[in-house]
This record gives structure tokens, C-alpha cells and sequence, in this order.
């Protein structure tokens, strides 16, 4: 079984809302956004050819890829459409006082 450790994003004010940054740990980039409905949280890249998220563009509750301008939907993390077809892995994600963290399974 997976232990969930939480790592401090940044903090709450850091992300616009409808905007998106990235997060790296041990080696893996993390896309952490702000939309209307909170916070979310998936894998940094791209499923399609691996372009970093964070470089993308929010709308409502969509990240689109900047390469190929794929779309995602940020709190399930599902696909939408051609090209992309594959989901991006979410993440847990809380704010406490202030700051904004991300859930990830611990080895
Ligand atoms: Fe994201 Fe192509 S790399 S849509």
C-alpha cells in the first residue's frame, strides 16, 4: 500500500486563478492549478509528446497543451480530444494556512 506524503507547492496567492505552475520532486514535473473550483494537481507533462503543462493556457477547468493544443480536463484529468487520447494521472491536493500541497505516494 501507498503512503500519501504532502509537499508544499507554494503558497495559495503564488497561482492565479485560471493559471497553472509547475512543481518538480525527486525528478518528476507536477502540474499544480488554480481554477474557480480550487485547486488540482496532475502529472506535469503532456500525454501526447510530453510538453510541460505548466507552459500551457487554463480556461475554466481546462489546461491546453502548448505544443499541439490538446485539452485536458483539469480535475479528472481526461483527455477531451484528438490529438491527445491518453488521461493525465491526478493528484491529491489540500491548502492549509495559506499554502498549497500536493499528495504523492511515498516509495
Ligand atoms: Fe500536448 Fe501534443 S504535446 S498536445
Amino acid at each position: 500500500m501507498n503512503i500519501l506524503q504532502w509537499h508544499q507547492v507554494c503558497a495559495c496567492d503564488d497561482i492565479d486563478e485560471e493559471d497553472v505552475m509547475e512543481f518538480e520532486h525527486e525528478g518528476k514535473l507536477y502540474a499544480v492549478y488554480h481554477t474557480a473550483t480550487g485547486f488540482y494537481a496532475t502529472a506535469g507533462l503532456c500525454t501526447h509528446e510530453t510538453a510541460r503543462l505548466a507552459d500551457g493556457f487554463v480556461f475554466g477547468e481546462v489546461i491546453e497543451c502548448p505544443m499541439h493544443m490538446g485539452r485536458f480536463h483539469i480535475p479528472t484529468g481526461a483527455a477531451k480530444g484528438a490529438p491527445v487520447c491518453v488521461n493525465l494521472v491526478t493528484h491529491p491536493v489540500k491548502t492549509e494556512d495559506g499554502n498549497v500541497f500536493i499528495g504523492l505516494a511515498a516509495d
